[in-house]
């Protein structure tokens, strides 16, 4: 492997009792951005009015041009919000004229939520991409996707993942942006798992917004997204909430949002220091040979198996596996079923992985990290053998 190290002591995860297998859920922070996070905390405590007054707004600058770097942006275009459940809210509130909202099969359910709630509110329609599995190239994709814009002529606005959820699937987001924008489509991207994990050119994509969570792959505490616009919409974009700094630039009108804990933004240099420092090559090589060896494992020795997806497709640090089909679940419908086998592989294994259905078919959604060892994947194996078909 290609880590010289072992990263296992920098972070706060309790390894000697679980193995974690996911961190694409929920991300997790090494201790020293905890460290950071508490100081912030016990200075806002100590004085809090210089805290909020004197020194709230600089550490905001500082954290958005760190991240503007980060994603290779100009930092007038990136302001910070919680989330990118909260990013693209703020987004599509800013287009209550939007006529059709192009989704696809693969969109993350919050997002899918949003467009319901966007169509119940302001009376727009919403069309859906069939994705299914499994894919032969990127073409296939952005046919899909431009079949469904050429019969949807009033297709105005579009939720693009940059990586799917449950799939982990990169979308070949060049060329659907280049697709929208020859038929005049607003294209959001749903970047969740991307920044950290892909290297972004924001300013240079050619998207009209993009929101990326920092909190999953880029070690900030959760609650720490960067909003991405162009700047032809920096006076329309508003935050959902709005605050005293309505009708200043776009980093006032974000900077505050009434009283907060702000200090996961706030430690946001700290976070991406240690991201660099880990070097991005040397992650991706790492992850690289555990995916190899723990996929050949599976399927030789665990009855799971892979669709092919065209290697760039692939999300570098979250694989899927199909999961072995046993009778045990005639119809894979709903969640119901999935997130039960993520608390029973947690309550009988201490052995925490993603869970999903795609097409018809369950599939683990495994994540490696630094922190990841060929042990953890040894550890998955053994798992999967035993729960089949117990769980499966
Ligand atoms: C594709 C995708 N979009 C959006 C989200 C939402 O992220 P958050 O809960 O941080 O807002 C997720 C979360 O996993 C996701 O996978």
């Amino acid at each position: 492997m290609a880590f010289s190290k072992s990263y296992r002591e920098d972070f706060l995860l309790d390894f000697k009792n679980f193995t974690f297998l996911n961190h694409g859920s929920y991300g997790a922070i090494p201790k020293v951005v905890m460290d950071r996070k508490k100081e912030l905390l016990d200075e806002a405590e100590r004085f809090p009015d210089d805290h909020f007054r004197n020194k709230a707004q600089e550490y905001y600058k500082e954290a958005c041009v760190i991240a503007a770097e980060f994603v290779h942006a100009k930092v007038e275009n990136v302001v910070l919000v919680k989330n990118t459940t909260q990013g693209v809210n703020a987004v599509l509130n800013c287009f209550p004229k939007t006529k059709k909202i192009l989704i696809n099969s693969h969109t993350y359910n919050a997002m899918r939520n949003m467009s319901d709630l966007h169509r119940t509110r302001w009376g727009c329609e919403i069309a859906e991409v069939k994705i299914n599995m499994p894919i032969v190239s990127e073409d296939e994709i952005v046919k899909a996707f431009t079949d469904v814009m050429d019969e949807n002529k009033d297709i105005d606005l579009a939720i693009i993942d940059h990586i799917s959820s449950a799939s982990a699937l990169v979308f070949p987001i060049k060329r659907l942006i280049y697709e929208c924008k020859k038929r005049n489509i607003i294209c959001i991207i749903d970047g969740a798992h991307a920044p950290g994990q892909i290297d972004l050119h924001l300013d240079e994509l050619g998207a009209d917004f993009y929101v990326g969570n920092l909190h999953k792959w880029a070690y900030t505490p959760r609650g720490a997204a960067i909003l991405w616009s162009d700047p032809k919409y920096h006076a329309i974009l508003e935050p959902l909430t709005t605050s005293h700094l309505y009708k200043g630039t776009l980093h006032e009108k974000f900077f505050q949002q009434g009283t907060d804990d702000y200090s996961n933004f706030f430690t946001i240099p700290v976070s991406l220091k240690y991201h660099s420092d880990l070097s991005f090559e040397k992650l991706h090589a790492h992850a690289d040979a555990l995916f190899e060896y723990g996929r050949k494992r599976l399927c030789k020795e665990a009855g799971c198996s892979m669709y092919p997806v065209p290697a760039s497709m692939e999300a570098p640090f979250m694989k899927i596996v199909k999961l072995p089909r046993t009778d045990r679940y005639p119809e894979l419908n709903g969640i119901a079923i999935t997130d039960n086998i993520i608390k029973q592989l947690l309550a009988q294994y201490n052995l925490v992985v993603a869970v999903t259905t795609t097409n018809g078919d369950m599939w683990m959604r495994i994540s490696a990290n630094c922190y990841t060892t060929k042990a953890d994947l040894d550890r998955l194996v053994e798992v999967v053998k035993d729960a089949t078909p117990k769980l499966f």
